[in-house]
């Protein structure tokens, strides 16, 4: 833990993110179709291609988000009356930043923690944050959510937060314990705001994972230049092209990397000898897309139930309040 003041970061990483990566890709890479976990994009560079593709003209999300939760942070403050806030995957920490302003405008921002898997991202994100909210205490914590909250801690009066759709990261059949998961770190009362994308016209959502200037592709490739920094692995990210399709059957768009000839990689620090044949595909990201419907299903069990729904008025985009309620969990 480093600690300056009122800002101070709590790595976790060791005990989570980077508990046995090579033993996780060896599995995704074993399983149908092979795959790479997403939370492998985020090294420093990948973080830095996100943050060029939220600027995108077809990458609706982030504008659409950001206009709704204009729109609605102090309506969405004034329910849950939190004290503290907690983003998961926060990376530029920039959103959050329009629900600390209606936590201070109604005279409750007393806390906030980052959690986010990308170190660099969050040291920065932290800083900032305690440098223009100086009432705050602010809070890192490095972690990969898919194991767990260690070093976010107990606590009531608090809204935890998860913007940009990354929920849709997450295999469907994994988001109830996820939420169940969220769900133990608040008390009664409180509150988790998702942003969610929603099921669209699959022109509009392919587009947006298909930029004219390739920054997904480039994005995309990224994954294999980090097997290559973390794992030894000897990838040739420009052997593959970058894929990305609207499956309507799970609704999710699915990003894969295909093989554009044959070729042999060795992942020395998975144990792996990939033979890969010319179109053979690695799959590399899901994106689910929900209704609200298709959102409410997910609760039951979870501890959360449903207390608002904002969407923008073309329907692209959503955030949805969850509620702790012990009597969900049921
Ligand atoms: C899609 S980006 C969203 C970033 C930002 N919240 C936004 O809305 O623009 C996903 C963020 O979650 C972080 N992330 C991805 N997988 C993670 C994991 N398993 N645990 C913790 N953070 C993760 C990434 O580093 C990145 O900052």
């Amino acid at each position: 833990m480093t600690c300056q003041g009122k800002v101070s970061i709590n790595d976790t990483s060791g005990a989570e993110a980077g508990a046995d990566m090579g033993a996780e890709v060896r599995a995704a890479l074993a399983g149908d179709p092979p795959s790479l976990p997403c939370k492998y994009f985020y090294d420093d560079r990948g973080s830095r291609l996100f943050q060029e593709i939220t600027r995108l003209p077809e990458y609706y999300q982030t504008r659409t988000e950001e206009s709704v939760l204009e729109r609605v942070a102090d309506e969405v403050v004034a329910a849950v009356g939190a004290r503290e806030l907690v983003e998961l995957g926060s990376g530029s920490g920039r959103k959050i930043r329009l629900l600390l302003d209606a936590m201070a405008r109604a005279g409750h921002l007393e806390r906030c923690v980052l959690f986010d898997i990308n170190e660099r991202d969050l040291e920065q994100s932290v800083r900032a944050l305690g440098r223009d909210y100086p009432q705050a205490r602010v809070r890192g914590v490095v972690g990969d959510f898919t194991q767990g909250f260690a070093g976010v801690g107990p606590g009531g009066g608090r809204i935890a937060a998860l913007f940009g759709g990354t929920i849709g990261n997450l295999h469907p059949r994994d988001v109830p314990a996820f939420l169940a998961r969220v769900a133990d770190l608040l008390e009664e009362g409180d509150g988790f705001l998702v942003g969610i994308d929603l099921v669209k016209d699959k022109r509009v959502l392919e587009a947006a994972y298909n930029d004219a200037a390739g920054v997904t592709a480039r994005f995309n490739r990224n994954i294999l230049q980090v097997m290559n920094d973390r794992l030894g692995a000897d990838f040739d990210p420009s052997a593959f092209d970058h894929v990305a399709f609207y499956d309507e059957q799970n609704a999710w768009i699915e990003m894969r990397l295909r093989a554009r000839r044959a070729q042999g990689v060795r992942i020395p620090g998975a144990g792996v000898d990939l033979r890969l044949a010319p179109g053979d595909e690695i799959r590399t990201e899901i994106s689910c897309k929900y209704s609200r419907a298709s959102l409410e299903a997910k609760l039951p069990g979870t501890g959360l139930r449903l207390g608002q729904w904002h969407a923008d008025q073309a329907n692209r985009f959503a955030l949805a309040l969850l509620v702790r309620d012990p009597e969900a969990r049921r």
